[in-house]
C-alpha cells in the first residue's frame, strides 16, 4: 500500500475516492464538485492498494492561522478498516504538511465516533473544544488538534 496525493487527471481514482466518501459519510460525503477544488486548492491524499483507493483524506489551509491546516475528512473503505490504513494515511499526510511548514492540524469528530476518536487520540491529537450544534441541531462535534512537532518521523 502506498500513500500519495491525488491529482485531478486521475479520473478513475477520483471516481473511487468520491464513491468511498459517499459510502462512508452519505450526504456529508464529498462529490466531484467538492473534491476537485480540494485537490486544486487544498490537499487530498489517498491510500492506494494497486489501483484501488482504500482511503482518502482532505485538508484545507487556515486563512486566519496560516501555519495551520484543517482535516476536512478522513475515511477508509469498510473492508480495509482496522488494519492500520487510517492511521498510516493520517500520519504520512501530516508529515508531508509538517515538512512544508504547517505547524498544527485540527479536525472535528462526532462524539460517538469511537473508532475515529481512538485513532486521533492515539496519534496525539488533543481535545480543544466542544462545538454544540456545529452542523445543525443535535449535530455536536469535538474539536481536536495536533501539534505536528510532536509527530515523529
Ligand atoms: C475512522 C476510520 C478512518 C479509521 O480507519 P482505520 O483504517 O479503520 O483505522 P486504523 O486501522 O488505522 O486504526 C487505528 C487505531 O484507531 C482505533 N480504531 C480503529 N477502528 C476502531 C474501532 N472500530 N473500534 C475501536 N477503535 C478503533 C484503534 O485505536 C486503532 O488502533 P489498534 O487497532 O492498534 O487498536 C474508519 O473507521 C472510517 O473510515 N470510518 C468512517 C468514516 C469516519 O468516521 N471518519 C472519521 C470522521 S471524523
Amino acid at each position: 500500500m502506498i500513500i500519495r496525493e491525488l491529482t485531478v487527471a486521475e479520473t478513475g481514482l477520483l471516481e473511487q475516492a468520491v464513491a468511498l466518501e459517499q459510502a462512508a459519510f452519505g450526504i456529508g460525503g464529498m462529490n466531484a464538485w467538492f473534491l476537485v477544488p480540494f485537490i486544486r486548492h487544498g490537499r487530498v491524499f489517498v491510500s492506494l492498494c494497486g489501483d484501488e483507493v482504500v482511503g482518502v483524506c482532505e485538508y484545507m489551509r487556515d486563512f486566519w492561522r496560516t501555519d495551520h491546516a484543517y482535516l476536512f475528512g478522513l475515511c477508509v473503505k469498510e473492508a480495509w478498516r482496522r488494519k492500520g490504513v487510517g492511521q498510516r494515511l493520517l500520519r504520512e499526510s501530516c508529515l508531508v504538511l509538517k515538512a512544508e511548514g504547517i505547524e498544527s492540524v485540527s479536525l472535528t469528530v462526532h462524539p460517538g465516533n469511537v473508532s475515529a476518536v481512538r485513532l486521533y487520540e492515539r496519534m496525539g491529537f488533543r481535545r480543544t473544544a466542544f462545538r454544540e450544534d456545529e452542523y445543525g441541531p443535535g449535530e455536536h462535534r469535538w474539536e481536536y488538534e495536533l501539534e505536528l512537532s510532536t509527530l515523529k518521523e
